[in-house]
């Protein structure tokens, strides 16, 4: 990379990073995956490496993630907000109950049981009674200031019926209905849907733009009173009930009582959260007495006074109206269920993954079927069950389709592996980028400048589709493309002249047949030296090579068979890219012989000594057998040494076979 490309790098990685930390961030709208996100960052942090001097303090590398908007204005918290610790089960419940009781030298204390609602938290600052601060959690120290926005909220008073100084902390959320119409608009304009109405309320508070919360329709309920002078406030019920004289809104669904009560709240809860208007994720018990809650104290973490109940995943009954086929970009085939939507746990689900074969045979599924849905770990939407009381007769097994729904290759099952693969490998568009990516990298033909983001960008041009198409490209095709020069556009022809070179072994792993890893290929290419040789082999011919077992052999017999391979084959001949074996045996001492090798030799390490065995025309084995021809042994030795003594194999150490060589030369 010349450092004029360097730094074109450096600026579009910036810009694609910066960009996905504002959806992410400013947003709450992420448009990159976890993987994409982190392969862009390492990019970046290599390139910085090695060119210092583009790294400026803006840089994304350099920004922690997750701390405020520098959009918004910082605001420091006078307390920190702190997170609540879990609890799952009425065990749980009880020993949480009993560290309070040890604590206070107290039985029979009384619990408050309030609603965990699924939004986002928020601290609100009065002084003489008028609203004067809004600001997110942040990191729990310092959160961003939004009192604009929450200015927006409707249930929000802005003053207060008396003129006191309050701090309180409560929830942001958006119900439901909101949540639902306001992703239909947005499909409808175009833009992304809100994954769940959490990101949707922390998406529409964090807008630059108030008038744009404003028609969010954001709700809100308050919780805690964290500064009040002047009066006496002696239990969280009190609280609740003068923060909801104050014209706050807080949840009613709430229960005092006795552990034993929350318990069964919480029990009640569950059953109910289906039906509620907004999303919940658990029950928080509290210890109902102030003066309780202040001997409890709390942790760095977390309040001693309080728990939160969390829900196990939620389920929703819903129908199988088809089960489709989504082809990925590796060729995999992965069966979906289409499904009749569903509100779960706060987010519309229409399609489950049904992962392979076997899982749908396990389950049963079929299409027409009611199955029984949940979200694992919130996100990713499961099928747990068929609902069988409610099958119809005429519901028939699913049956995996013997070819692939993009290009119509046939579909194999690897033998071992669950999944299903399309056999157009080369030519089936669901897989032309990853194709071609795979073809032009380095352990491939290796060509410079051919990455990932210019093969989209060359696939979407509709410029390439095949192996093929690479070496009819022009310069002047490419430098009429965004962001290319003449000079780049150039070099990356150049690149690709220079591609046609590499010889068998590169072209063979570059056709990216299952299997057939890039060390097999080097074998598989200086063994049958030509690609007409290994157009013309047999089964038998491949097994008979090191290192290919049943199923390579198959794998290579399929792919040299098939017609559109081969067609594929010619044309990269025609456009002169070369199909012999580069590599040139040194000697040929060792040829047709197996070597061995054990212990540390004194001069080579152990790949040095596999490439100088190799270019003697020797195979390196790792496990010694009837068919081993020589064991090289250094020193500290063990079992395999043993084993060649015993089948009375030839042991040479390092001296010997450098000797054997010598005699050759
Ligand atoms: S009390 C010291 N009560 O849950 C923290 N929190 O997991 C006291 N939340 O950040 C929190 N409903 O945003 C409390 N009724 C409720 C709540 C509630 C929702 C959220 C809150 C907090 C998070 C902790």
């Amino acid at each position: 990379m010349t450092k004029k490309e360097a730094k074109e790098k450096n600026e579009s990685l910036t810009k694609i990073l910066n960009k996905a930390n504002e959806d992410y961030y400013l947003y709450d709208m992420p448009t990159l995956a976890d993987s994409e996100f982190d392969d862009y960052m390492h990019q970046l942090i290599e390139l910085e490496k090695e060119y210092p001097e583009f790294l400026k303090d803006t840089s994304p590398t350099q920004k922690v993630g997750g701390a405020p908007l520098v959009l918004f204005s910082t605001y420091t918290h006078r307390y920190p907000l702190l997170s609540l610790s879990n609890a799952f089960s009425g065990e749980d419940l009880d020993s949480f109950n009993g560290r309070c009781e040890k604590t206070l030298e107290k039985t029979e204390l009384q619990y408050i049981g309030e609603l965990k609602i699924d939004g986002l938290s928020i601290a609100l600052i009065y002084q003489k009674g008028k609203l004067v601060v809004g600001a997110t959690r942040g990191d729990g120290f310092i959160g961003e200031n939004v009192t604009h926005n929450v200015r927006m909220i409707k249930d929000i008073p802005l003053e207060l019926p008396v003129p006191i100084d309050l701090e309180i902390r409560g929830e942001v959320y958006m119900d439901n209905d909101t949540f639902v119409k306001l992703n239909k608009e947005r499909v409808e304009a175009g833009l992304a849907e809100f994954r769940n109405p959490r990101n949707g309320a922390a998406g529409s508070l964090r807008q630059l733009d108030s008038k744009e919360t404003k028609k969010r329709h954001l709700s809100s309920f308050f919780y805690e009173i964290t500064y009040l002078k002047g009066k006496d406030i002696e239990t969280q019920e009190e609280a609740l009930e003068y923060l909801e004289s104050l014209g706050f809104s807080t949840n009613k669904d709430r229960l005092l009582g006795s552990i034993e009560e929350m318990i069964a709240f919480c029990e009640t809860i569950v059953e109910k959260r289906g039906h509620l208007s907004y999303g919940i994720d658990g029950v928080v018990i509290k210890v109902n007495n102030i003066r309780d809650q202040i001997e409890l104290g709390s942790t760095t973490k977390s309040p001693r006074w309080a728990i939160a109940y969390k829900f196990p995943p939620e389920q929703q009954i819903t129908k199988v109206e088809d089960i489709s086929i989504s082809v990925g970009r590796t060729g995999v085939l992965t069966p979906v269920a289409e499904l009749t939507p569903v509100l779960i746990g706060g987010s519309v689900v229409s399609r489950a993954s049904l992962h392979n074969e076997d899982y749908i045979k396990e389950k049963d599924i079929r299409a027409g079927d009611y199955v029984v849905i949940q979200k694992a770990g919130d996100v990713i939407p499961e099928v747990v069950k068929v609902v069988l009381d409610r099958r119809q007769e005429d519901l028939v097994p699913f049956v995996f389709p013997t070819r692939c729904p993009v290009c119509n290759s046939p579909v194999i099952r690897i033998a071992g592996e669950a999944g299903h693969r399309c056999t157009g490998e080369l030519y089936c568009p669901a897989q032309w980028v990853k194709g071609l990516i795979h073809f032009a990298s380095r352990e491939a033909v290796d060509i410079d400048g051919l990455g990932e983001k210019i093969v989209e960008l060359f696939v979407n041009e509709k410029l390439i589709s095949n192996p093929g198409d690479i070496y009819r490209l022009k310069k002047d095709d490419i430098e009429k493309l965004e962001g290319f020069r003449e000079k780049s556009a150039n070099n990356l022809v150049e690149a690709i002249s220079k591609s046609k070179q590499r010889g068998l072994g590169p072209l063979l792993f570059a056709f990216g047949i299952p299997l057939v890893g890039n060390k097999s290929a080097k074998v598989l290419a200086r063994y049958f030296r030509t690609m007409g040789a290994l157009l013309k082999a047999k089964k038998e011919e491949f097994l008979n090579v090191e290192d290919v077992g049943e199923k390579m052999a198959d794998s290579l017999v399929r792919f040299f068979s098939e017609e559109r391979n081969r067609k594929i084959i010619e044309d990269l001949k025609n456009q002169g890219v070369m199909m012999e074996e580069t590599f040139v045996l040194k000697g040929s001492i060792f040829k047709g012989k197996t070597i061995v090798l054990t212990g540390t030799l004194p001069h080579y390490d152990r790949k040095e000594m596999m490439k100088l065995i190799e270019d003697y025309g020797g195979k390196v084995s790792t496990s010694v057998s009837k068919k081993t021809d020589y064991v090289l042994a250094g020193s500290e030795a063990g079992s395999k040494l043993e084993k060649a003594n015993k089948l009375g194999i030839e042991v040479l150490d390092e001296e010997g076979l450098l000797k054997l060589l010598n005699k050759e030369a």
